[in-house]
């Protein structure tokens, strides 16, 4: 797809070249189209290295090819991030006085903005006139959210987070081909707790399981996340459920499992949990060179949902394995899946280097037949869309 990022001069434009990164990583052609302030905030050849295209910001350059139309004419989609007061002024007025702003006039591809500015300009009635203006032509405003700002303050204005403004920009786009279908998703990695300030836990992030829940949302699913412990932020799209241990995970499952249409298990949940929970830090002092710790089983969440599934539920599961030879590694598959009872098993491989922290990921999607219906590999959002096809 053909992405055009105008970028605006506030100090959040430094985070725009996340935007732009996850865009290429996604497999877009990106097009940068900077005003002159943004490029005091961020250099040109930063934007053209991650963009791997030429940066756009004169009017004047570019006459004979008709340079500023062209651009928004073959724009399958705009995302200005960010949008400063200033620039948001000037789309709602309708001004062309840049190249960014002939750009948006030229289009008429869904335009996204992402703003970015202080708490008072944001609240100050122009803006607030101009936002109405801007959403009721049909421009989807992402964020602002809430949170330390460039100076000593804090609260509303901040940018969105670079992949929520991704996510949601392309959702614009996204079919709504899981609209009013109600899906749960479980993402993050359990904590089993040792004492009140110790655990045993894996090193699952929650990203493919937040990428999953974005997607979703994106394709007009109702979303509910039940997350255990994640390292990332959830955007503010998503539904959040927080939970730690296996235990609580189980019972906040079982509970949205209820009224769920699809369940994805995308959680690494631990098989065993300490038999008991010392209410006081555990000393070393009273327990020697050696330390016994007696762990027992933990309910197996994706099984039990196979066991009560409601009339036309579709479950999916997830293995992480650290086995390195493809075909055993299906064969481990072939035999979860059968165990787990789950519609579908994604087959993901993990290591101390793969898999859990990772921005990307490559997976193996296994039937209840043992069948692979889909491989994948790419970034955490384009395999969710990948395994959401499934659902569709
Ligand atoms: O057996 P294994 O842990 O490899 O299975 C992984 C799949 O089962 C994941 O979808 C995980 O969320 C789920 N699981 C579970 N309850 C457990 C262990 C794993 O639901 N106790």
């Amino acid at each position: 797809m053909n992405v055009v990022v105008g970028i605006t001069g506030g100090i959040a434009a430094y985070k725009a070249v996340n935007v732009v990164r996850a865009l290429v990583l996604a497999g877009h052609d990106v097009h940068v189209v900077a005003t002159e302030n943004a490029l005091k905030f961020v250099g040109r050849p930063t934007l053209e290295a991650i963009s791997r295209n030429i940066v756009h910001s004169d009017l004047y350059e570019g006459v004979a090819e008709v340079r500023h139309v062209a651009i928004g004419q073959a724009a399958d989609l705009i995302i200005v991030a960010p949008a400063t007061a200033n620039t948001i002024a000037k789309i709602a007025g309708g001004f062309a006085d840049d190249l960014l702003g002939n750009t948006i006039l030229a289009s008429t591809a869904p335009l996204v903005i992402a703003p970015a500015m202080h708490t008072e300009m944001w609240h100050n009635p122009a803006t607030v006139h101009n936002i109405e203006v801007v959403r009721s032509r049909g421009v989807t405003v992402v964020g602002p959210a809430s949170g330390q700002l460039t100076g000593t303050d804090a609260g509303l204005g901040r940018m969105s987070e670079p992949d929520d403004i991704v996510a949601a920009a392309l959702g614009v786009l996204a079919p709504k081909d899981l609209a009013g279908k109600r899906i749960l998703i479980t993402a993050g990695g359990t904590r089993e707790p040792l004492d009140p300030v110790r655990y045993i836990g894996n090193r699952s992030s929650g990203r493919q399981g937040i990428a999953l829940a974005l997607a979703a949302v994106a394709r007009g699913a109702e979303v509910t996340l039940i997350a255990a412990n994640l390292e990332v932020a959830v955007p503010e799209s998503v539904a959040v459920v927080r939970v730690g241990s296996t235990l609580e995970l189980a019972e906040a499952t079982t509970e949205a499992a209820a009224t769920a249409d699809a369940i994805i298990m995308a959680a690494a949940v631990a098989d065993y949990r300490p038999e008991t929970i010392a209410q006081t830090k555990i000393k070393k002092e009273s327990q020697g060179d050696v330390l016994d710790l007696r762990l027992v089983k933990n309910p197996d969440i994706l099984r039990s949902l196979g066991e009560q599934r409601r009339d036309g539920q579709v479950i999916i599961g997830f293995a992480a394995e650290t086995e390195p030879d493809a075909d055993a590694l299906l064969d481990l598959g072939r035999a979860k899946v059968l165990r787990k009872g789950s519609d579908y098993l994604v087959i993901n491989r993990v290591g101390w280097t793969e898999g859990f922290v990772s921005e990307s990921n490559t997976v193996v999607v296994l039937n209840l037949a043992g069948d692979t219906v889909v491989e994948a590999s790419g970034t955490k959002l384009s395999v969710a869309d990948r395994i959401l096809d499934l659902l569709a």
